[in-house]
């Protein structure tokens, strides 16, 4: 891999599920490696406020936040998409419930 953009992608992962537990009483955050079939997946789960329905297939787009002006730019998923997906041809994915939190799954081709 190209290790500078996957710190970017752990990074920007990392400081969602932040932002993601930040209202809530025992936040978690939990980050794991597997190897998986034909890679190796890196998980970022939150317990956190998990992705409303209305807005799971617009997380990716350039630009889209539901952050306050100033502490988001809307830029880290779909800046994670682009590294992950195009640079490295694996896979970004999302499993999430509202009020319950977010797992956010890397999967990376060897
Ligand atoms: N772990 C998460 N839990 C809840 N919502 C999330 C999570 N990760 C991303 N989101 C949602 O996706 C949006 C886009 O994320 P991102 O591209 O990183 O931009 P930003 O963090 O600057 O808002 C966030 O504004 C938020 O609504
Ligand atoms: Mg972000």
């Amino acid at each position: 891999v190209i290790p500078p953009e996957i710190h970017r992608v752990l990074t920007g992962l990392v400081g969602n599920a932040l932002d993601a537990v930040a209202s809530v009483d025992q936040g978690l955050i939990w980050i794991s490696t597997a190897s998986a079939a034909g890679g190796a997946e890196i998980l970022v789960r939150d317990n956190g406020s998990g992705i409303p329905e209305e807005i799971r297939e617009r997380v990716f787009e350039p630009f889209f936040t539901t952050k306050p002006t100033g502490s988001g730019t809307g830029l880290g998923l779909s800046l994670a998409y682009d590294i992950v997906v195009k640079a490295h041809g694996g896979g970004l994915t999302f499993e999430t419930a509202e009020g319950a939190g977010t797992t956010f799954r890397v999967f990376l081709p060897t």
